[in-house]
């Protein structure tokens, strides 16, 4: 770090900084945000995700982002152990999926209503995908609860 500005401690603590933004923006892009989101476990070959305050309903007017990545030449498969979102309004009461993150991401489904089964297997192209909740006033409903895992390209 020779001629890079600050050196002793302050130096070697704006290094690590630094590390930890690179690999956080490089490799680890499993994050959250948002006042909606339950407990999860955003593993890079599988994990679980779950609405706020789960198996009790979830607050209102609140949200909740999910960046997802598993290693590159993977999917993800989607498994919903629950969807119970109650659906006075579709637009703005939802369990959003989409393929990618950021700018680049593309819808691949969206789910409202109480006690939703889903059948066919959803899955994404790439290996990033984004879990979107969002919710506005509501009653009842459990929310969602959902685990992922990676899967090789066929
Ligand atoms: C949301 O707000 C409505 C109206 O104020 C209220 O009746 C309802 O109980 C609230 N729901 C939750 C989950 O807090």
């Amino acid at each position: 770090m020779e001629g890079w500005g600050p050196t002793g401690a302050a130096g070697a603590a704006g290094g690590l900084v630094l590390s930890i933004l690179i690999s956080l923006t490089t490799e680890g892009c499993r994050a959250q945000k948002g006042d909606a989101c339950g407990p999860s476990v955003l593993g890079p070959s599988s994990g679980t995700l779950s609405s706020l305050g789960y198996p009790g309903t979830y607050p209102n007017q609140s949200v909740c982002e999910w960046e997802i990545s598993v290693p590159r030449g993977n999917r993800i498969h989607f498994h919903f152990a629950e969807l119970d979102i109650e659906d006075g309004d579709c637009q703005v009461n939802y369990l959003r999926l989409y393929d990618g993150v950021g700018l680049e991401r593309s819808e691949i489904v969206k789910y409202c209503g109480l006690g939703l089964k889903v059948k066919e297997l959803i899955a994404s192209t790439g290996n990033q995908v984004t879990v979107q909740f969002m919710s506005r006033t509501h009653r009842r409903g459990r929310g969602f609860y959902l685990s992922y895992s990676a899967a090789e390209h066929t």
